[in-house]
């Protein structure tokens, strides 16, 4: 039976803020991993890829919610109807099944990841996801499977490092997505939406921005901060449109009372979750498109 899923608390978003500032992983630079439909899927210990299968190994996923994300809700109504959603760095997220009415592609590095959300949302899919495979013609660079959600959508799970994808989308909901991978990888990752992204689609992303504590707090990660003038300045050499739609005051705001204390406790005074709607530039509005 398919299982209801309720607007909640966040839980534990800051548990990883109390991480090193420093990254304690080799980065992989942008020009090593530039986009190549012809290479095989990324192993798990890439260099992209390796602190994330080991936390996944070890089960360390405080980011994980158990209900659909508070932003995702609340701004759902901005995005286009129609066309595939793509949510990038997904984890276990159950915002997959927020869409389940779309055609979704979910990436992810880590298979474990992938693997637990089709066991934990079981009931939501009539028939099981087959196992993962590659597919020399289509993704070449990602293990797939897909299934067919309740709503009788394709759901498709990809397997690798998400720097390689190019697939085209018309929505992309990133949570936890850009604020996961360290700043070095930013332009990399705005490059791989651009690739993705039609014309006429939209990013809604959320993202942590460390406003004021510490030195170290402030440049702790991951969640590394992003603040508005970083996505700026990301997205609009990039030839986007940013709108900032949202900000919400963790530090107050009701949402985040069961997460406050460990952000403090890591030396931030001040901690915004800043929401933007991000759309190329030429592209028309959403409104003037899926009417
Ligand atoms: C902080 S988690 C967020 C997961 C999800 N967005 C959520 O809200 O629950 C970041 C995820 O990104 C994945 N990841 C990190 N770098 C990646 C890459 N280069 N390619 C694909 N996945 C990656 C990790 O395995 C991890 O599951």
């Amino acid at each position: 039976m398919h299982r209801t899923l309720r607007l909640g608390v966040p839980l534990a978003i800051g548990g990883l803020a109390i991480l090193s500032t420093r990254p304690s992983f080799p980065l992989t630079s942008p020009t090593s991993t530039s986009n190549n439909s012809a290479s095989p899927p990324a192993p798990e210990h890439s260099p992209n890829l390796a602190r994330w299968t080991s936390k996944w190994l070890k089960s360390e996923t405080r980011w994980h919610q158990t209900n659909f994300h508070h932003t995702l809700v609340k701004h759902s109504h901005r995005l286009p109807k129609e066309g595939t959603v793509l949510i990038p760095l997904c984890g276990k997220t159950v915002d997959i099944l927020y869409f389940q009415n779309r055609e979704v592609i979910a990436v992810d590095g880590v298979k474990k990841a992938l693997q637990e959300f089709t066991s934990e949302n079981a009931s939501s899919f009539p028939t099981p996801f087959p196992p993962f495979s590659t597919s020399p013609l289509s993704n070449p660079s990602f293990e797939t499977t897909t299934s067919t959600s309740l709503k009788n959508s394709p759901i498709s799970l990809f397997r690798g490092d998400f720097f390689h994808l190019k697939t085209p989308v018309t929505t992309v909901w990133d949570r936890a997505s850009i604020v996961a991978l360290h700043p070095s990888l930013r332009p990399l990752y705005v490059e791989t939406l651009k690739k993705c992204v039609e014309p006429n689609g939209v990013i809604l992303m959320s993202t942590f921005y460390r406003k004021s504590g510490t030195p170290s707090a402030l440049a702790a990660g991951p969640p590394w901060s992003v603040s508005p003038s970083d996505v700026i300045e990301l997205f609009s050499k990039e030839d986007w449109v940013v709108d900032k739609i949202d900000e919400i005051d963790v530090m107050r705001d009701e949402l985040y009372k069961d997460s406050r204390e460990r952000w403090r406790s890591a030396g931030l005074d001040e901690l915004r979750e800043c929401v933007f709607l991000i759309r190329r530039k030429g592209g028309r509005k959403w409104w003037e498109v899926w009417k």
